[in-house]
């Protein structure tokens, strides 16, 4: 199988590299494709340098195509690819809401991208991170209401965002104004409720994937999400809480019980010893946080937690191979 990584240079880019060192795939070649600028740059992979090339107009020679390249690159030549063979497992959100698009998180709906040719859809990093958690109890318990409040990595606007974290926070503890062009405001010291555009309806877009995408992969329309998206000065990893209406009452230690084997989930969760999801201790990991699970004070025999998940790997990278894995399964 030959695999091919569109947006090669960005930072999903570089953790796809990463994931495909270790991950099980089996493939016999790997090309690289970024933007015209980058093209001639290497990156290296298992020790050794593969040089990047231009992404091409046409067909890529590839089985399989990894897209982070954004919205617009996807939107134009993923068709082109697909014309030409490959499955692509795109990154962007630009066929997630297509009916004949699956939008997949292996360990909630994986069965829904097997045997699909064509393109199949990376959710967005945030409703990823909290379905590994949400899908289980939804499945044992049914989710009435899911009421969600994100702190979201400066990763979430790719490496750019991480460098103006650093260096815009570099000026202020040198005296200076922060700046901004990646955020709608300077990023260091502030917290930011706003991500991506607001629709007529008061939310903002990055609020409303979250809740026709949690709809699309857990299977149930009749879901009620709200979402309020928070930008915060951290690096790689989503936060949220979430508060569960449910249909049947759960205990939280009937939870902790089930999110203890459930695929995709560390539960991290004994405040007494002050261990509780953060992104301190979940980036880098696989695995999404979860604790903080309590009883609800809002909802009779509802559920309250607090998840933690890198958003460049179950928000991204890892979330695409694992798709892939089980393609070659
Ligand atoms: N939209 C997300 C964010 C990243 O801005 O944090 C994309 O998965």
């Amino acid at each position: 199988m030959r695999v091919a990584i569109v947006g090669a240079t960005g930072a999903v880019g570089h953790e796809l590299l990463k994931v495909l060192e270790t991950s099980s795939l089996d493939f016999s070649e790997l090309q690289l494709y970024a933007s015209p600028r980058s093209a001639g740059s290497t990156l290296e992979f298992r020790g050794q340098p593969l040089t990047v090339q231009a992404t091409p107009d046409g067909a890529l020679p590839a089985d399989l195509v990894l897209a982070s390249a954004g919205g617009s690159i996807s939107k134009e030549k993923a068709p082109r690819w697909v014309e030409g063979g490959a499955v692509v497992i795109d990154n962007s959100s630009a066929f997630r809401y297509d009916d004949d698009v699956p939008l997949v998180v292996p360990e909630v709906n994986g069965e829904a991208a097997l045997g699909h040719k064509g393109i199949i859809a990376n959710p967005n990093c945030t409703t990823a991170i909290a379905v590994v958690a949400v899908a289980p109890i939804h499945r044992k318990y049914g989710v009435k209401r899911m009421i969600v409040s994100t702190y979201q990595a400066t990763s979430g606007a790719g490496q750019k965002g991480m460098d103006e974290l650093l260096t815009e926070t570099h000026k202020v503890l040198h005296g200076q104004d922060a700046g901004h062009h990646e955020f709608v405001h300077p990023i260091p010291f502030n917290v930011i409720p706003h991500i991506d555009v607001f629709q007529d309806n008061g939310y903002t877009k990055e609020e409303m994937k979250v809740v026709w995408e949690t709809r699309k992969i857990m299977g149930d329309e009749s879901l009620q999400i709200s979402c309020t998206a928070v930008r915060i000065p951290t690096l790689r990893t989503h936060s949220e809480a979430i508060t569960l209406e449910l249909e049947r009452p759960a205990t939280p230690e009937a939870i902790r019980e089930l999110l203890a084997t459930a695929a995709g989930v560390e539960v991290r969760d004994d405040p007494s010893a002050k261990l509780y999801p953060m992104p301190l201790t979940a980036s880098g990991k696989y695995d999404v946080e979860v604790g903080r699970i309590r009883q609800s004070l809002v909802f009779d025999g509802g559920i309250e937690l607090f998840v933690a998940g890198d958003q460049l790997l179950k928000g991204a990278a890892l979330n695409a191979v694992q798709i892939a894995e089980d393609l070659q399964r």
